[in-house]
């Protein structure tokens, strides 16, 4: 018998000190941590229901987070995507913010960026970025990264459609989370965005999770900012970083919240939560394949290998 059982049966509880030992232990396991490159639960290739589909997507995408650190993990995802790209290529690439480290200078672009992604860069791979904390340091507070080319930021805030149909299949919104965003207007901007969007399937991307087991954790804060819009108007993706491993949550009121924010910068330990649906912290980066009625998602590993998939269905 366990100590903690024993005292609690000493103190003339014993079948409940068992259930409450039950408990504690359940609890504990829960948010044991999660070591780099510990197999995580759920394997994909023991769930039945991933069979891939034959036909095409409508649109296939990429994405990185917390990337820029110019380290040779960075560039193993690097080669990663490249070797994925071959195979099947993706036209574009979210990326969620922490884009260059450590203080965001737009001088190092040239190390941490153009010559990571050279080979996708070369075939015209378009990067959308956000800004992540480390990205409006050194950087006239992020406008000498807003105004770099090659990050294809129209504002600290912006969004695009993809997809050839009349309607845009799918409608990005780019979001800035740090603390000292111009919240009132962008929060403004994001409702109208969305009350008026037609596409059928949206996504949205900035660097905060709002759900998370990594270091840095939950942000209760954003989350009573984004959550409930996301809900109203049923936003089918939330993709982040900030915390350096991949996290996938079971949908949160319609909405999937993914942590993806191994893309080079070191890894963290994660926990998990009752809505961890996939967590693995190490160095990925994520494909998605949009159609009509579903969006298959994969976490990528740096040996090529898919560790997480998941299906995103439309919120009704
Ligand atoms: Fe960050």
């Amino acid at each position: 018998m366990k100590r903690r059982q024993l005292l609690l049966t000493l103190l003339g509880v014993p079948v409940v000190g068992s259930l409450i030992y039950g408990a504690i232990a359940k609890s504990k396991n829960q948010y044991e941590p999660v070591l780099a490159k510990s197999p995580a639960s759920n394997p994909p290739e023991n769930n039945p229901t991933f069979t891939a589909p034959t036909e095409e997507p409508l649109v296939r995408f990429a994405a990185i987070a917390d990337n820029g650190f110019g380290s040779p993990d960075q560039m193993a995802v690097a080669k990663s995507m490249w070797e994925t790209y071959q195979q099947k290529p993706y036209p574009f690439v979210l990326m969620a913010g922490d884009n260059i480290y450590s203080y965001g200078e737009i001088s190092l672009a040239k190390a941490y960026f153009e010559e990571p992604y050279a080979p996708l860069l070369k075939e015209n791979v378009k990067f959308y970025a956000v800004l992540g904390n480390h990205d409006i340091i050194k950087t006239n507070n992020g406008l000498d990264q807003i105004n770099y080319p090659l990050f294809n930021m129209s504002d600290r805030y912006y969004s695009f459609t993809k997809g050839n149909t009349a309607e845009a299949t799918v409608e990005f919104f780019a979001i800035d989370t740090n603390e000292n965003a111009p919240w009132l207007e962008q929060l403004a901007w994001l409702d109208r965005q969305l009350a008026n969007s037609t596409a059928p399937w949206k996504i949205v991307f900035g660097h905060h999770p709002l759900y998370s087991s990594g270091r840095h954790g939950s942000n209760p804060k954003l989350a009573a900012k984004l959550a409930p819009i996301f809900a109203k108007y049923k936003v089918s993706l939330y993709l982040c970083g900030h915390d350096h491993g991949y996290e996938r949550f079971v949908p949160i009121n319609g909405t999937t919240y993914i942590v993806n924010g191994g893309g080079g910068a070191p890894l963290y330990s994660f926990g998990k939560s009752p809505q961890t649906a996939f967590v693995s912290s190490q160095f990925s980066f994520m494909t998605f394949d949009v159609y009509q009625d579903k969006i298959i998602t994969k976490a990528i590993a740096t040996d090529g290998k898919v560790f997480d998939r998941a299906i995103i269905t439309k919120t009704i």
